[in-house]
């Protein structure tokens, strides 16, 4: 209990040093953002707390609309995402959208073999639809390392057509909106970004690429 409370005050603390911090470099900082957000970007990323989307793109409060499960995924029927993507892209009218996965992901490693951790195995059962849909390339993979990093590039680019293929993406499209959806990789071992090399802009770049 002890060391809980010692945990938890260490957060409290590094907040106050972080809003000061800010403060005195940048006196109206907090005061200018409660007013609005206008952010550029909209994240998609793995809920992993080793791949932290604000942080490692150097990204300050403001800048980065976030959304985060486990392994990533866009499911056409998840409520909680699909609200994320229409209000960044309708409302804050964002101009890129960035599914981010990372190498060693634990959902895709679960996945891949198919463990039984209870619930979130029906989540992981996503990542599996895309498991056997590249099951060939998979299969050419050289060994379970290789397999896994492969495996969590498929997953992003498959969930970068699911984004290009919602209402949401098709409908900001239709109106002539400018938004870019783009897949990429985050490596934990060197904190590196990798581009997958997927922009998409527009309908027929998803056809293309996708
Ligand atoms: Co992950």
């Amino acid at each position: 209990m002890r060391e809980k409370m010692r945990t938890l005050k260490r957060i409290f603390d590094n907040n106050r040093a972080w809003a000061t911090g800010i403060r005195e470099r940048e006196p109206d900082f907090f005061r200018e953002l409660s007013r609005q957000q206008s952010p550029e970007y909209l994240w998609i990323g793995c809920a992993d707390s080793r791949v932290p989307a604000t942080q490692l793109t150097g990204l300050a409060p403001g800048e980065m609309f976030v959304h985060r499960n486990v392994a990533n995924l866009v499911v056409h029927t998840d409520l909680n995402c699909l609200s994320v993507m229409q209000y960044a892209v309708d409302v804050l009218r964002v101009r890129h959208v960035i599914v981010c996965g990372h190498y060693g992901c634990g959902g895709v490693q679960a996945a891949l073999a198919g463990s039984r951790l209870g619930l979130i195995d029906n989540w992981l059962r996503h990542v599996q639809d895309v498991m056997e849909k590249y099951a060939q390339a998979l299969a050419r993979a050289d060994g379970e390392g290789a397999r896994l990093d492969l495996l969590c590039e498929l997953n992003v680019r498959e969930q970068v057509a699911n984004v290009c293929r919602t209402t949401v993406v098709q409908g900001a499209w239709e109106r002539g909106q400018e938004l870019s959806v783009h897949g990429w990789v985050y490596g934990l071992a060197d904190g590196l970004l990798r581009d997958l090399g997927l922009c998409v802009n527009c309908p027929e770049d998803l056809a293309a690429r996708l």
